[in-house]
């Protein structure tokens, strides 16, 4: 049963942080799933804000306004058409940090204690804000507050999706069957493109900010995303099989693969006897076919301010209008209100 009223379709929400430059990793582990699927699925797609606050020494004021409205854009410049999906900005819906203090008040610390990107997070510093461990419950608040059912994100993101089931099946135990419990939706191709200058670690937006030829940024130069991948570690072998393959190997054929679509028998009967080389250079000229037509878009939109504006102040009414009545219904179930 849906709360706000207003479902047509099942519902699938997910977002990103506007923290530097998006990469490969996330147009092929979330981006290109969105798109995919936003015809089946009533789609909201968030650019979430508040989030990025969780590093603050990594965020300046006029960066993070600035970067909400590129990764805005580069939301429809990788084909969400925001004629049929509803792309806002996080903390234009003031519900979602009010919802995430309900939820909080129901979150058992040791369960945000267990948390990989915590623990990765705070490892390298002296001191962090409590926002840095409370983000998974603002997550589960992102997620419940529009009743998604489906949350398409890579493979990093998978435990806190759990967790925000884990939430929301606690609050439902607490106040009664009032939240949609949300599963993850994971690419079986391409949920955990690696880095270039190192296969054994995830392609990330901060080693990438730190470490030139790691990752393909969307906005990066045609020849700077050339560079990076004709470095890219492989072996010393030459073997161009999926099941055979060494990490970075693999890594390329799965850019391959998720990019042009074509089958795993004929891109190994494309790379047979042709030496890592060649692999490299057919991986650099799909990659930049994909990026050309995105940046392009992305330089109109930027053009275009007053488009976008229109975009994002549509996509908050509209989120708002299924967020209020959500978050109306679990005051009302906690005891708040009148
Ligand atoms: P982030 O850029 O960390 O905010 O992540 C945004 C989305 O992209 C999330 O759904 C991530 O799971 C996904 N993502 C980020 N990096 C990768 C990667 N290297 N491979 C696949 N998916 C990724
Ligand atoms: N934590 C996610 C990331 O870093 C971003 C995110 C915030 C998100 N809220 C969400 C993803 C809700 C999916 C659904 O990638």
């Amino acid at each position: 049963m849906s709360i706000s009223g207003t479902k047509t379709k099942k519902r699938i929400l997910s977002g990103v942080q506007p923290t530097g430059n998006l990469h490969m990793g996330t147009y092929i582990g979330a981006l290109m799933q969105w798109r995919a699927n936003q015809v089946d699925y009533e789609s909201l797609f968030c650019v979430v804000d508040l989030h990025a606050l969780t590093v603050p020494e990594a965020v300046d004021p006029e960066v993070l306004r600035r970067n909400s409205r590129e990764i805005s854009a580069l939301y429809i410049a990788c084909g969400i058409d925001p004629e049929i999906s509803n792309i806002f900005v996080q903390s234009d819906v003031h519900e979602h940090a009010e919802l995430s203090w309900i939820l909080g008040c129901v979150t058992p610390l040791g369960w945000l204690y267990r948390m990989t990107q915590f623990k990765t997070k705070s490892d390298k510093r002296d001191s962090v804000g409590s926002g840095l461990l409370t983000y998974p419950v603002l997550q589960a608040a992102d997620i419940v507050l529009y009743e998604a059912d489906q949350v398409p994100v890579g493979q990093d993101q998978k435990q806190h999706i759990e967790i925000a089931r884990e939430i929301a099946q606690r609050f439902n135990h607490l106040f009664g069957d009032l939240l949609t419990i949300p599963e993850p939706m994971i690419p079986k191709m391409g949920a955990k493109v690696m880095g270039l200058d190192d296969p054994s670690r995830k392609m990330s937006k901060s080693i990438g900010m730190e470490v030139k030829g790691h990752s393909i940024g969307l906005l990066d130069p045609p020849k700077v995303a050339r560079k990076a991948i004709m470095r890219a570690v492989t072996d010393s072998g030459n073997d161009i099989r999926f099941d055979h393959a060494s990490p970075g190997v693999l890594n390329l054929l799965t850019l391959y693969e998720v990019l042009t679509d074509e089958s795993r028998e004929s891109i190994e009967a494309r790379f047979s006897g042709k030496g890592y080389g060649h692999l490299k250079k057919d991986v650099a000229d799909v990659v930049i076919a994909t990026l050309e037509p995105i940046q392009a878009r992305f330089t109109e939109l930027m053009n275009e301010p007053g488009y976008l504006d229109g975009i994002l102040d549509k996509g908050a009414e509209r989120a708002r209008s299924i967020a209020a009545p959500v978050l109306t219904a679990v005051k009302q179930a906690v005891g708040l209100g009148r």
